[in-house]
């Protein structure tokens, strides 16, 4: 009746922003992005027939209204298949801000998905999975498979689902992560998709995005940054334009964001292959080789503004841990 999974949490080359289903976040686009094996949640859940309700507690404090619910509606979709009323208790814990644009929601959603199914006894495939915790937060269905990730829009619950198009393994990516602000963004994400509609650009940016789609399949199969840093960098700019133009409008970048996006370029044209994108929030990923992450790291932490820079390359997929060990360690 209890089970650990952890989940990494993922950012996204060609990004969801706008539902065709709201109710059941079925993307208006496809969308592609590459786990991150540096930004993790660990989420216990266990059942128990004594439980009256359920009890969530998030990196050490209970949740508050809106997470608690969100995370009780999910686990009545787990209880519903499995056909048990138990209430649970839920432990979860994340190496990075929530709600800061980092994708909080996505591991914390795929993990949840996984141990509340384990925790239950079921052993659900990796594409039932993946759609069951697109419930939960659409992007969480990307951090279900390992790697570099595609989630194919779908018509229904049943089809909208994320498959790895390759391995972490592939290409060793680095995305230097600058934090601007942990803070809580103002606005969340289902309020931006519900609001993505209102921006006269909105049907612009939906029509291009599967052949967007498509060409960065093709550059990360063939490892070609420059190919794959156009599209990261078309699409952001695209996104956000969305989001200041929607009705009302949404800023998510700040000054700083701004900053290091231009200092991105002027390194590229200096013969620093980086390329930049940006999720619902001010923190700016730099995407780069290996071989160029220090000297990136280096100079965005150079940056005013920029709080701090950790180094994510591609992450594997959500999955169970066995918590006996260490010994003294009780994540309940
Ligand atoms: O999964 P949500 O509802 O938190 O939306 C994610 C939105 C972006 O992170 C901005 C884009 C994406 O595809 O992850």
């Amino acid at each position: 009746m209890k089970a650990t999974a952890v989940a990494n949490a993922n950012i996204a080359f060609v990004k969801y922003w706008g539902d065709a289903d709201p109710a059941l976040h079925l993307p208006a686009n496809p969308s592609i992005s590459m786990n991150l094996d540096a930004l993790s949640t660990v989420t216990t859940v266990v059942f128990l027939a004594q439980q009256e309700t359920d009890e969530v507690i998030i990196n050490g404090v209970p949740a508050g209204d809106t997470p608690l619910r969100r995370v009780t509606t999910h686990l009545d979709r787990v209880r519903a298949l499995a056909g048990t009323e138990l209430q649970a208790r839920v432990v979860s814990r994340s190496n990075f801000p929530a709600g800061a644009g980092l994708a909080s929601s996505a591991s914390a959603f795929a993990a949840l998905t996984l141990a509340a199914t384990a925790a239950l006894g079921m052993t659900l495939a990796e594409e039932t999975l993946s759609a069951l915790a697109r419930l939960g937060s659409g992007s969480a269905c990307r951090s279900i498979p390992p790697g570099f990730v595609e989630w194919a829009a779908g018509e229904s619950h049943e089809t909208s689902l994320a498959r790895s198009i390759a391995p972490p393994e592939r290409w060793p990516l680095c995305d230097c992560i600058a934090t601007v602000s942990t803070a809580h963004k103002t606005v969340g994400s289902a309020e931006g998709h519900a609001r993505a509609p209102s921006s006269p650009l909105y049907r612009a940016r939906v029509e291009g995005a599967a052949a967007r789609v498509a060409a960065c399949r093709t550059a990360i199969l063939t490892r070609d940054l420059p190919a794959l840093g156009k599209i990261l960098e078309t699409d952001t700019v695209m996104m956000h334009a969305i989001t200041m133009t929607s009705r009302p409008p949404i800023y998510y970048w700040t000054p700083i964001t701004l900053r290091i996006i231009r200092a991105v370029v002027a390194w590229r044209a200096e013969g620093l292959p980086a390329y930049y994108t940006v999720d619902a929030g001010p923190n700016v990923h730099c995407l780069c080789e290996e071989a160029d992450a220090t000297e990136v790291t280096r100079r965005l932490e150079a940056l005013p503004g920029v709080q701090q820079v950790r180094i994510a390359r591609p992450g594997g997929g959500t999955r169970l841990i066995d918590t006996t060990a260490p010994p003294g360690y009780n994540p309940l």
